[in-house]
């Protein structure tokens, strides 16, 4: 094993370690994903900073840029129509160094008004996945493909899409999650580049960067479609068998 191959497998130990993982089961816990779409082309530089260890100053710094940047998106007028019409920017929320991103689609009215994703009807049943998940919000990163609340709750036009990229891309640069868990067409469609809906999307492995990606239901479509929820649990127990994870 050389020195890069060795920090790979420390920092995968640290990984489970900080997501309650305390044996390892025999068989390999990570195999390579079966990827089928490729990593965006601004994603090298999440490439680049994979395999270096998250101790205490490397979480700090983490924590500082991700500050900086936060700062950069409260004051983005780009999209004019979001900008005049937001209470707040809604940035993101969890652990600089997280293992597992959950990225969903764009604040609603109680995320712009609390400045925090996903806290309303469609926040509490993501805490409860990610709960059943054996892990809490406080272990996970959970942030927006948009930062502004979009007029009526309606979907993400493009262009804000593209406006936003550089915020979720760097912020994703900066966390170097193991993990994206896509909530959503928007999400998904967005951190892959792709228009495949999300029926066809859920229950597969992409990569984005050194990620592992996995994409299922957002939780909105489950307070309207519960039977969908099995779906979801189905996508939930892949998660959780690739992160070394018992249900
Ligand atoms: N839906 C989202 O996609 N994000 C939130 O933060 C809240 C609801």
């Amino acid at each position: 094993m050389d020195g890069r191959e060795a920090r790979a497998v420390r920092q995968r130990l640290e990984s489970l370690a900080r997501a309650g993982v305390r044996q390892l089961p025999r068989a390999r816990l990570a195999p390579p994903p079966a990827a089928s779409l490729s990593a965006p082309p601004s994603a090298p530089s999440v490439v680049s900073q994979a395999g270096a260890p998250a101790g205490a100053a490397d979480v700090a710094a983490r924590q500082a840029s991700l500050e900086i940047l936060r700062g950069e998106v409260a004051a983005c007028t780009r999209c004019a129509e979001l900008a005049t019409g937001r209470t707040q920017t809604v940035f993101g929320a969890g652990r600089p160094d997280a293992r597992l991103v959950f990225f969903g689609e764009a604040p609603g009215a109680d995320e712009d008004a609390s400045g925090v994703p996903f806290v309303g009807r469609a926040g509490q049943l993501l805490t409860k996945i990610i709960e059943a998940c054996t892990l809490s919000r406080d272990d996970v990163y959970i942030l927006n493909v948009l930062k502004c609340r979009p007029p009526g709750n309606r979907a993400p036009l493009p262009d804000e899409v593209a406006n936003c990229r550089p915020f979720f891309e760097r912020q994703l640069e900066i966390i170097r999650p193991d993990f994206i868990c896509c909530l959503g067409a928007s999400a998904a469609q967005a951190l892959l580049q792709t228009e495949e809906a999300i029926g066809r999307l859920r229950g597969r492995w992409f990569t984005y960067g050194t990620a592992q990606v996995i994409c299922t239901y957002h939780p909105s479509y489950l307070l309207r479609n519960p039977a969908a929820k099995r779906d979801v649990w189905e996508d939930m127990k892949l998660l959780m068998a690739r992160m070394g994870l018992e249900a």
